[in-house]
């Protein structure tokens, strides 16, 4: 008899199953439960003999009852285990929305372009002190330089402190790579920087790439050189026209700004040819003061830099007409003008994706 009954239980082949086992035995109206029931309609002695065996009974069936529900739980755990995996190498779904925005996508090109040429990439903080957006860089405090530009200026802090300044160029991370580097250096550094200006084609905030290099007997050769290898590789064009005019910076001396020349192609004016010029940087030979201020010996390390705004060449790579839009966020714009995650600038697969 109790064989029989733990064959059954055996043979639940799943939970559902055992459990009408474990109603047809045990229930209310179960075989075991109506034997347990009988005892009391018998005699003591018959009693007696029997209650043992079906207490027995019961124990040992709700013992393999439980034992039995236990592997099945197992079991079915580990065929969902089975089922269930995530193939990690599988491609992402397409349904990828986000886009790269413009500014993001030429940062990444031009980090590219100047690796291949050794430069790293540099970085300084956006809220900086006038040490070094301003004095390090051969400005000091009554110099009529500090008005070219409308700095910001926080609140200070603690009064009497200095106040600190939004940067308003990429120029204090020279003082800052030069400080932690050391030469020789070659480095850029792309990032935000603030002036109190807002019209179509400046906003109070935008984006400049620095460059900087410090090394023995750097020329003005150098600088052209690695302007007009830049230029070409961004615009993705041999005819790229540079043309350098005479400037002036206070921490640049000689100082060029330069342009590049434009031709129309298809009613759209592109860079490449020399139909006419357009600004698109300021540059010069690193001032023997600016080389000190980082703790290097004019004498021996000289250097040059460039500050190119990163907005204006996404504009005149990619088309876009209106500076403003950069930062508006509207998602239709992003949409158009953005790029596809993926999509990394190769100097092989071309920078411009
Ligand atoms: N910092 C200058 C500007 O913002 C650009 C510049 C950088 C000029 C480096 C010369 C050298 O206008």
């Amino acid at each position: 008899m109790s064989d029989a009954l733990l064959d059954r239980i055996a043979a639940a082949s799943d939970l559902t199953e055992l459990d009408s086992v474990r109603v047809a035995l045990l229930g209310k109206s179960g075989e075991i439960t109506a034997r347990l029931k009988s005892l009391g309609s018998m005699d003591p002695g018959a009693r007696a003999a029997e209650a043992p065996k079906v207490h027995a009974l019961r124990e040992k069936v709700t013992g393999a009852i439980a034992e039995r529900k236990a592997s099945l739980e197992a079991a079915e755990l580990e065929s969902r285990l089975a089922t269930e995996t995530i193939d990690l190498s599988l491609p992402a779904p397409e349904t990828v929305s986000g886009t790269v925005h413009p500014v993001s996508q030429v940062m990444d090109e031009l980090a590219e372009i100047f690796a291949d040429l050794g430069f790293s990439v540099a970085e300084g903080p956006e809220i900086e002190t006038q040490w070094y957006n301003f004095t390090a860089l051969n400005m000091p405090e009554d110099h009529p330089a500090r008005a070219m530009q409308d700095t910001f200026y926080l609140e200070p802090r603690t009064p009497g402190e200095e106040p600190y300044v939004l940067r308003t160029h990429t120029s204090p991370v020279q003082i800052r790579a030069g400080e932690s580097h050391g030469a020789p250096i070659y480095v850029i550094a792309p990032g935000r920087v603030y002036r109190s200006d807002s019209d179509a084609t400046h906003t109070p905030m935008f984006h400049q790439v620095e460059g900087f290099v410090i090394d023995k007997g750097i020329t003005l050769g150098h600088l052209k050189w690695t302007l007009e290898t830049f230029l070409k590789a961004f615009f993705e064009r041999d005819d790229v026209v540079l043309r350098m005019r005479p400037s002036y910076f206070p921490f640049t001396e000689p100082s060029a700004e330069v342009d590049v020349g434009w031709s129309i192609e298809k009613g759209r004016r592109v860079v490449g040819g020399q139909q006419g010029w357009m600004e698109v940087l300021g540059s010069g030979i690193v001032h023997p003061r600016v080389i000190s201020n980082v703790g290097l010996d004019p004498d021996e390390w000289q250097g040059f830099a460039f500050g190119c705004g990163i907005d204006r060449l996404a504009m005149l790579k990619y088309g876009m007409d209106d500076l403003r839009a950069f930062f508006d966020g509207d998602i239709r714009w992003l949409k158009h003008y953005g790029f596809r995650a993926l999509d990394v600038p190769t100097l092989s697969g071309g920078v411009g994706a």
